[in-house]
């Protein structure tokens, strides 16, 4: 592009924000060169590891979930992109669905690191400094869990027999399979970890629910038209997500959880506090986000076995 063709853009971009493109224009002429570590804010980034001991495999434990944490914000950021588009085409979609998928794939290959990176001795012992704080208080992991599907694919199996009599969004919060970890059934009282995520997000989750009610993946999926819906690389992008998040990573998890958490032979409580054994195993809860595209068979054996 030549030198007058770039002016004339950059003014014309200006124009049409109603500014005179000369200031702009003359403070170009001030601005630093970009740098790596400052672009990266990697100065900033190598500080956000505050350990609560001194035990060294503390630090794993925290990058490892700061780096999970931006996975989950990259996974945020391709589902957003499909809830915002209102012409959705079928490799568009395809496409968002390939990165969603790769993301997860990194989440559940590199949790080898939870597992086999940390001394076992050091973890039982500086777990007990972070009570009553689990992964369970990941916000971002909620949110992709409800831009993935509809709420009631999230509620907890005692309630989903009765999901017609759970009206409203908040209500169906309340209900979602998580408050199994921390509520309890009969009284309704709240653990220490579920009530402070709850003080912390609640709005917020709310908000998600809204803004995915009509837009979340398995929503945008029944907006296709017919040809599209039954498309096989859509359907097989789309059962590989539900598998990746609902069966591999989950337990991937849940053996890193047995690892440290029955290190002595008997299962010790987690830092949340839930009943993790059958909390965490996808066989209970069974969490489905695509439930249509899988048979029978396979939703009643669901989490029995690892589905490819
Ligand atoms: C040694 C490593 C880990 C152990 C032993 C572990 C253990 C647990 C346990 C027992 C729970 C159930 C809630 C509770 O009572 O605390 C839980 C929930 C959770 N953890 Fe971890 N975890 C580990 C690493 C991670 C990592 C790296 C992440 C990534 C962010 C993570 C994310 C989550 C999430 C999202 C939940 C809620 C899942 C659900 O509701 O099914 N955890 N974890």
């Amino acid at each position: 592009m030549s030198q007058d063709k770039l002016i004339k853009d950059i003014n014309t971009k200006y124009q049409d924000l109603g500014e005179n493109p000369d200031p702009y224009l003359s403070g170009l002429r001030y601005t630093n060169p970009v740098n790596y570590w400052d672009y990266c804010e990697v100065d900033t980034l190598l500080t956000l590891q505050k350990p609560k001991t001194f035990l060294q495999d503390e630090n794993v434990f925290i990058m490892y979930h700061q780096v999970n944490e931006l996975l989950f914000k990259m996974i945020l950021s391709e589902i957003e992109q499909v809830s915002n588009e209102d012409s959705i085409t079928l490799d568009f979609f395809v496409a968002k669905l390939g990165r969603i998928n790769r993301y997860f794939d990194v989440l559940i290959s590199s949790f080898a690191i939870m597992k086999y990176g940390m001394d076992v001795d050091q973890y039982m012992k500086f777990r007990d400094a972070l009570t009553p704080a689990s992964g369970f208080q990941s916000v971002q992991y909620r949110k992709i869990e409800i831009a993935c599907t509809d709420l009631n694919n999230l509620l907890d199996a005692r309630y989903k027999e009765k999901a017609d009599e759970i009206i409203g969004l908040q209500s169906k919060i309340d209900h979602l399979y998580w408050q199994a970890a921390g509520k309890n059934y009969k009284t309704g009282k709240k653990s220490l970890m579920l009530s402070m995520f709850e003080e912390k997000y609640g709005k917020e989750l709310l908000a998600t629910a809204k803004k995915y009610e009509h837009t979340n993946l398995r929503a945008v999926y029944n907006s296709l038209n017919e040809t599209d819906k039954k498309s096989p690389k859509l359907i097989k992008a789309m059962k590989a997500l539900d598998n990746k998040i609902n069966i591999k990573w989950t337990m991937t998890h849940y053996r890193t959880a047995e690892h440290y958490l029955e290190s002595s032979g008997k299962p010790v409580a987690a830092t949340g506090g839930s009943p993790w054994k059958k909390y965490m195993h996808p066989k209970y809860q069974k969490r489905i986000f695509f439930p249509e595209l899988w048979s029978e068979e396979e939703l009643d054996t669901w989490g029995h076995e690892h589905k490819e």
